[in-house]
């Protein structure tokens, strides 16, 4: 390993050996390795939630099952009951089904690659397990360790396509010593220091290497990736009057806008719109000129039709138009409504 890449795990490693969190399922720094059962169950408890939420859970759980072959002859339903509130029960289901393998086996495999064949341990655990309770070099990203990694490196390609090169990035600082205290300091810093919004870099062991901290700009790291484009609708707005009223509707009480007071219009559909859906017939105009908003999920882009309605039947409520700020509209029929009298005033 090249002398720059070395040192980050050497200036970890002492950070880690002053600063390490004293968690049940490990062993401290530099001691020997802690019991594969613990390492595992831990990181299977953890997938789901928080080290504040695992621990007291983890201590019940090792008191009641304090081994693997404990927990392969565990009752199924005492076991699932002892899961509430982990996380889906697919997990604690994969968990009886790895203990009993590992029983029948007579211990835990011990590298990364047969690890990732038992039930349930995908390849973060795989890794996790192997680095932790085996001391195997394995490089292992959790959400923390990525944005570690993703800062130190200013890898600039955005999530979640940037995994592999971040994965690779921890793999050139994964130290052949200690790989298990590196994976651990590193989750520790990300979680303490490296935090994803205001992170304390000058209290980072690792800053002077950091790329995206030396660019003055470690919270730019890791890369989100770019908001989906937003569909574009179109619809038709109706302005009926009759004898200085416009009708108004109310919209179906599901959906957008669900419920509310508005302007008739045409179904919003992602072509420009034909003359459809019309409140009643007229001798309809369109207005030039559209009126835009932006929903949560989509464009709007609105023609404007108006019509006098000559005392034909339309369903809704005859508004005073110099009465309707008082409607309650919302914004999309406010603003509209405003267009269309500005334009044919
Ligand atoms: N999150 C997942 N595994 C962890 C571990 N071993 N220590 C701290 N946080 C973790």
């Amino acid at each position: 390993m090249p002398a720059k890449l070395s040192s980050i795990a050497a200036a970890l490693l002492d950070w880690y050996d002053l600063h390490a969190r004293a968690l049940p399922w490990r062993s401290p720094p530099g001691q020997p390795r802690a019991d594969p059962y613990r390492v595992w169950l831990s990181e299977i408890m953890l997938q789901q939630t928080t080290v504040a939420a695992v621990r007291p859970r983890f201590e019940s759980f090792v008191a009641r099952w304090p081994t693997v072959d404990a927990l392969a002859a565990a009752d199924d339903a005492e076991l699932m009951a002892a899961w509430a509130g982990l996380g889906y029960y697919a997990r604690a289901r994969n968990l009886i089904a790895c203990a009993r393998v590992v029983a029948a086996a007579g211990a835990f495999p011990e590298t990364e690659a047969a690890l990732r064949a038992l039930p349930g341990v995908g390849a973060y655990t795989a890794a996790a397990v192997a680095a932790i309770a085996f001391g195997e070099r394995a490089a292992v990203v959790d959400a923390n360790v990525a944005r570690v990694v993703a800062r130190l490196f200013a890898i600039s390609a955005p999530l979640p396509g940037a995994m592999e090169a971040i994965r690779a990035a921890t793999d050139t600082i994964t130290p052949a010593d200690r790989p298990g205290d590196f994976a651990q300091a590193m989750m520790d810093l990300g979680s303490s220091i490296c935090t994803p919004r205001k992170p304390a870099c000058l209290a980072c062991p690792l800053h002077a290497s950091c790329a995206a901290y030396l660019a003055g700009e470690p919270e730019a790291y890791p890369v989100k990736p770019a908001k989906a484009a937003k569909p574009q609708r179109y619809g038709t707005i109706f302005w009926l009057e009759d004898a200085g009223r416009v009708l108004l509707v109310r919209r179906p009480p599901k959906g957008l806008l669900g419920g509310m007071r508005a302007l008739p219009t045409g179904p919003w559909t992602s072509v420009p719109p034909v003359l459809e859906a019309a409140p009643a017939p007229s001798n309809w105009q369109m207005l030039p000129g559209t009126v835009g908003h932006v929903f949560t999920h989509f464009r709007l882009e609105l023609a404007l039709a108006v019509g006098q309605a000559h005392g034909h039947a339309a369903a809704g409520e005859w508004w005073p138009v110099a009465d309707l700020d008082s409607a309650g509209l919302p914004t999309v029929f406010a603003k509209a409504a405003a267009e269309i009298r500005r334009v044919s005033a």
